[in-house]
């Protein structure tokens, strides 16, 4: 058997990693947060003890973007440390570890997408906790894939497409953000990514150094906030209420606890090429999260 540990499994990527088809002779262990606790370095050592695995894939993570601002110190626990421990166990074990990170490591000022040897600079607690992490990783343990993906979105938990759907239900118009550019990701999408890279690095151990490193990886295309709204709420309208309004705003009118990059924009050429992953596009993949969504209310109401 191959054994793959998961954590993160009750977030939006950990959720479509175990639902993923893996080859028959995968076995995902998923523990839950009692088990492994990634605010807590003891845990992650004592979960890590006694087993063995043949690759990490760490999608765990403090998401909270506004409430890391106030809860620092358990933001860089999750964010950083956590990825630290995780990358020294599989440094040590010669294992890969594909670690997730994100586009907020950038402050957004380029024009266009950013590629993968950008320089980082966060402009908030969350991206900084984050980009420790990427660091630490690439300390480490040298057969790493840094996977930086972008403004994910699922029919899991808590995220942007839920909470809009919700609001267009519920107001006659909403004012959304249109000046932050970027694309939806969908969960399932990044789980195949994931799985790809897991499978080729585990196919071909002493993979070429081509293989290890910081790759991006989102959605073909670009949007902004206000762009994915308008396409919740023409859902939403199908066949039934008035459309719900979405009226543009500037990010300087929306203020948050913590700030967001104008450009969160992530160049996929590198992924393209040394994976063959070919991204969709963000239109398609947010369909199919919306066709998920509207799929699960009906169950309920039956
Ligand atoms: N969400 C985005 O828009 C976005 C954008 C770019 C990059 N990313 C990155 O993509 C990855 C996956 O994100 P996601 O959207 O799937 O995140 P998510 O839905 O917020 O899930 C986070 C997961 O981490 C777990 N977790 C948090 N604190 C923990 C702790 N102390 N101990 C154990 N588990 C803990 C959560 O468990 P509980 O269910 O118990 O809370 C949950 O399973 C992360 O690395 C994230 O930084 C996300």
């Amino acid at each position: 058997m191959t054994s793959i540990l998961v954590t993160g499994g009750t977030g939006q990527v950990g959720i479509e990693l175990a639902r993923y088809p893996w080859p028959q002779d995968y076995a995902l262990a998923c523990p839950t947060r009692s088990e492994l606790d990634l605010s807590d370095t003891a845990s992650i050592r004592a979960y890590l003890a006694d087993r063995r695995f043949d690759a990490i894939v760490n999608s765990g993570a403090y998401t909270a973007v506004d409430k890391a601002e106030s809860e620092v110190g358990l933001a860089w626990a999750v964010n950083a440390l956590a990825p630290a421990v995780l990358a020294e166990a599989a440094g040590k074990a010669g294992i890969p570890l594909i670690q997730l990170s994100t586009d907020y490591v950038f402050d957004g000022k380029k024009d266009g997408p950013h590629v993968e040897d950008d320089p980082v600079r966060p402009l908030n607690v969350y991206g900084a906790s984050k980009e420790g992490g990427e660091q630490a990783v690439r300390t480490a343990c040298r057969s790493h894939v840094i996977l930086r993906t972008s403004w994910v979105v699922s029919p899991h938990g808590r995220n942007f497409v839920k909470t809009i759907l919700r609001l267009v239900g519920e107001k006659p118009s909403l004012d959304v953000v249109a000046d932050q550019l970027g694309v939806p990701t969908s969960a399932a999408d990044i789980a195949g990514a994931v799985a790809t890279i897991v499978a080729a690095l585990l196919a071909a151990p002493g993979a070429s150094e081509e293989r290890y490193g910081t790759f991006h990886y989102c959605s073909a295309g670009v949007t902004s906030w206000h762009g994915i709204a308008e396409i919740i709420a023409a859902a939403a309208a199908r066949p039934g209420p008035a459309r719900c309004e979405i009226r543009p705003i500037a990010t300087r009118d929306y203020p948050t606890p913590a700030r967001r990059p104008l450009n969160s924009r992530l160049a996929t050429g590198k992924i393209e090429e040394r994976y063959a992953i070919r991204p969709r596009q963000w239109r398609v993949a947010l369909e199919e999260v919306l066709e998920g969504l509207a799929r699960a209310a009906r169950e309920t109401t039956t």
